[in-house]
């Protein structure tokens, strides 16, 4: 049974801040860790936040193994729409974390490497904490609705859906890569503990879908309730409606 709380902060500033304690809390006294951090917009706050503390000496993250969630098929490091290159603008720059320390998904997505990671991160014990963001349509990671509870690292489609709400930060939707690879809901779900992050009015249906409504692979996020992990959501009150 998925331990499940939901924080509902004020706004998307005080979520940065909410979200840097708890991973700052998570991180304190560990010798070492595998974290999972979403690229999107969701998360920039909590990066920010996370620098700033360790700039201020507050927080010294030490063996930390960051894992790729997601990446658009077959775009290479230097295009700048690499989903990579948005986690090292984002998180592996100002945490000082080396990007050849990333155990990275395959870009062409063939389907034995993605197999290989997902034994390698087996191998190296799983994830430990895992930030997420909601997708529009519920996706977690590019888990697109359907995607079954176990499925493994893999190549997808693109729902339109997303693909609208990616243009936004390319340009528009003809900038934006039709097909990713994915970290698979399986190896995910069996993180020990899962961080959701979700902001603004626009996410107000799909979070109470997802929080509220029957779990199902319509919306991948709703499984997060039948996850072993210990998962936090923390929503500011714009997601989250004022009840
Ligand atoms: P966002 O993306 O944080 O930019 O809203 C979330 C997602 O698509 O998972």
């Amino acid at each position: 049974m998925t331990d499940l709380r939901i924080e509902v902060v004020d706004d998307v500033v005080a979520l940065g801040r909410a979200a840097a304690d708890h991973v700052s809390g998570f991180l304190a006294g560990r010798e070492a860790s595998t974290v999972v951090p979403a690229t999107g917009e969701t998360p920039l706050g909590l990066y920010a936040e996370l620098a700033s503390r360790q700039g201020a000496g507050e927080l010294y993250p030490t063996g930390v193994t960051i894992v790729q969630l997601d990446e658009y098929l077959g775009v290479a490091p230097e295009d700048r729409r690499s989903l990579f290159g948005w986690m090292h603008r984002t998180v592996l720059g100002p945490l000082g974390i080396a990007d050849d320390g990333v155990l990275r998904l395959p870009v062409d997505g063939d389907a034995a490497a993605c197999a290989i990671f997902d034994r390698t991160l087996d191998d190296r014990g799983g994830i430990d904490l895992a930030i997420l963001g909601l997708g529009d349509n519920g996706h977690l990671g590019f888990n697109e609705p359907a995607s079954n509870v176990a499925s493994p690292t893999r190549v997808v489609e693109l729902t339109s859906t997303t693909i609208e709400a990616n243009a936004r930060y390319w340009g528009s939707t003809d900038d934006v890569p039709t097909r990713a690879v994915t970290l698979g809901l399986g190896p995910l779900l069996r993180a020990r503990t899962i961080v959701l992050l979700v902001a603004g009015e626009r996410k107000r249906g799909i979070v109470h879908r997802a929080l509220e409504g029957p779990v199902g692979e319509d919306v991948p996020a709703s499984f997060l309730r039948e996850a072993g992990a210990e998962v936090t959501v923390i929503v500011d009150r714009a997601a989250w409606g004022a009840s």
